[in-house]
């Protein structure tokens, strides 16, 4: 098969993380026997430096061209004073727009092997495994009118947390169809409480939710939802919602795992014609710029990232699998950065080469 992957590095750690994805995928293909074509491009404070613009139209050309898009991390100190459309972070709103990958999927699983690196009592993390189904593309990250206006006393800022019925029955749909394949069970989040927004959001998941009979749904709101993640996190299986909560419970929920470092992100929209998912794939983790060069950023939520793209994208589960078996390997290993332990750490580099050492072992070429 061929895999035509654009990577975007982006900023900071983006650059050292994605380098051994970018390792891990070509051993995949040499292994497996499929063809790979990596074509880089610009995105983020990289980009505004080089180009002008967080994201420009030769990314956009090339991001549309590709099969699927690998992606590091953007966000630099130097452009936090910058005006809205100069800031790295407006280069990812806007691929996550172009490709309209609607949904964000991150998974987060407690590892026997890090159960340490947590800070929740072993006895409360173990077990914990679901899947946060982001919305990516609405809400208030898209939302208009935004913006600051007046002066003095008068200034005031304006953002709009917007959702159509069309863009909360096309996540929910991903969400459930999800759940039909893990332990069928959908929490909703919101805050309908208070917002209009959220009371649209729960009716309509409820709709949706009619259709999917076999999935047992439930509700919650979202300051519950903070809380009920540290306090018992077994109870949730997957859950589903809007852009900015899912945000926020993602970095939350990444405590289970021992690291923000170890959570990959798999951002999907439609099915092409062929039935792949369009994707844009991305560890969670952002471009933490203080330990940028050091080698010492954990590669796995970007490796796992790669493990991603060959299941949704290319319906490589063999492969895929492949890469998540050789991430479980390295990390019984005790060979992790030093996000995930204090002492006897390896280099992102030398964790990069340990999965792909560990998936030559374990595969028999076809
Ligand atoms: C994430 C990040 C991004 C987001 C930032 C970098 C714009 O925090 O992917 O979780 O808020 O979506
Ligand atoms: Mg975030």
């Amino acid at each position: 098969m061929e895999l035509k992957i654009l990577l975007l590095p982006g900023d900071g750690i983006g650059v050292e993380v994605t380098r051994e994805a970018e390792k891990v995928l070509a051993r995949v293909a040499s292994t497996y026997g499929h063809r790979l074509s990596v074509t880089k491009g610009l995105l983020g404070g990289i980009a505004i430096r080089e180009t002008g613009s967080p994201f420009p139209d030769a990314t956009r050309k090339l991001a549309l061209q590709a099969d699927a898009t690998l992606m590091g991390a953007v966000g630099l100190p130097e452009f936090d004073n910058a005006p809205p459309e100069k800031r790295p972070e407006r280069g990812l709103l806007a691929i996550r727009q172009t490709l309209q990958v609607y949904a964000n999927l991150r998974p987060v699983r407690a590892y026997r092997a890090l159960l340490d690196s947590s800070p929740l009592k072993n006895q409360l993390v173990e077990g914990s495994d679901l899947i946060i189904v982001r919305e990516l593309t609405g809400g208030l990250y898209y939302g208009t009118p935004r913006g600051i206006s007046g002066h003095g006393i008068e200034e005031r800022a304006v953002n709009t947390m917007v959702y159509t019925r069309a863009e909360i029955e096309r996540v929910a749909h991903v969400a459930f169809q999800l759940a039909r394949k893990r332990k069928k069970k959908v929490t909703s989040i919101d805050k309908s409480n208070v917002l209009e927004n959220s009371q649209l959001w729960r009716r309509v998941v409820t709709e949706i939710g009619a259709s999917y009979p076999d999935v047992k749904l439930d509700h919650l709101l979202v300051d519950n939802c903070a809380m009920q993640l540290v306090l018992n996190p077994k109870r949730f299986d997957v859950i589903l919602t809007e852009n900015l909560f899912g945000d926020i419970l993602s970095d939350e929920a990444a405590v289970l795992a021992g690291s923000i470092g170890m959570l990959p992100s798999a951002s999907i929209g439609d099915r092409r014609p062929s039935g792949a998912w369009v994707g844009l794939y991305e560890p969670v983790h952002g471009s933490a710029p203080d330990i940028a060069g050091q080698n010492k950023a954990n590669p796995l939520g970007a490796i796992g990232s790669v493990a991603a793209m060959l299941e949704y994208t290319f319906g490589l589960i063999d492969e895929a699998k492949s890469v998540t078996n050789a991430i479980e390997e390295v990390l019984d290993s005790g060979q992790v950065t030093a996000d995930l332990k204090p002492v006897a750490v390896a280099t992102t580099t030398e964790v990069g080469d340990a999965v792909c050492a560990a998936l030559s072992r374990r595969v028999v070429p076809a």
